[in-house]
């Protein structure tokens, strides 16, 4: 599991990787919050640097933001947001206190997801939403071949472990969103600085299997590499 140290080094270039600031795929994500509702209690789980949050504090209200790396939380500058330093294990609040949770690209780095999954449930209230994005493999076909890829030893779960994960929860609905032509040099630039393992992850990428290149777009050209990214999102109910 990537510990705290990971993120201490990537708070400073993460707004700079280009899927985490995209402003389409943002819209697509948070159009899918329920509208007229009355949003009291609000929570982020993994905030990181806020960029979802700034833009759902403007539209629903003020919240509580969660994530086990003040590094990150660091980078919030908005009055609207109170910072809680914890772990989506083990949330710090009462039973049935949320109106409205959501969580964007953190269960990759869960050694529980079905635990942050559980947890998230005990918090929320009675018919309340939950919003979860997260990025996936193209299809559930390649989901070693991905792990592989990304090359940090950890586990991005597919579409169907995403589902299983929804059992205790009614799902209202599911997105499947693609963000085309992403810059491999420019996630690499922004979260590796080792130099070695960022070649062997382009010389990974142009070994993939043509199955893969054809899924994602698989492009290159001058010195980068591009690809498709997809990414899930899910709005579900606590019934
Ligand atoms: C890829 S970032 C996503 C940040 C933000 N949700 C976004 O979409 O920009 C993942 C975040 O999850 C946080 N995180 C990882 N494991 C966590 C845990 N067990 N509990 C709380 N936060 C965690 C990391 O510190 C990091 O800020």
């Amino acid at each position: 599991m990537l510990n705290n140290r990971f993120w201490k080094k990537r708070a400073e270039n993460y707004n700079k990787t280009s899927w985490v600031k995209d402003d389409h795929l943002l819209d697509a994500y948070l159009s899918l919050i329920p509208k007229n509702n009355i949003y009291k209690n609000i929570l982020e789980v993994g905030i990181g640097t806020g960029v979802v949050a700034n833009k759902v504090v403007d539209m629903i209200g003020p919240m509580i933001g969660l994530d086990k790396s003040k590094e990150m939380m660091s980078k919030i500058d908005h009055e609207g947001i109170n910072k809680v330093v914890g772990d989506a294990h083990n949330l710090p609040f009462n039973d049935n206190h949320f109106d409205f949770i959501y969580m964007r690209n953190v269960i990759h780095y869960l050694e529980n997801p079905t635990k942050a999954f559980a947890e998230i449930l005990r918090c929320l209230k009675n018919g309340s939403f939950f919003l979860f994005s997260q990025v996936i493999p193209f299809s559930d076909k390649i989901s070693e071949e991905y792990d592989e890829l990304i090359g940090r030893d950890i586990h991005y779960p597919n579409h169907g472990e995403i589902n299983e994960l929804f059992s205790d929860y009614t799902i209202i609905k599911e997105v499947e969103y693609v963000l085309e032509g992403q810059s491999i040099m420019n996630w690499l630039d922004n979260t590796c600085d080792d130099k070695q393992k960022k070649q062997l992850i382009i010389d990974k990428h142009k070994n993939t299997s043509n199955m893969y290149k054809k899924m994602v777009n698989y492009r290159e050209d001058n010195d980068d590499i591009s690809v498709d990214i997809k990414h899930l999102f899910v709005l579900a109910e606590k019934k």
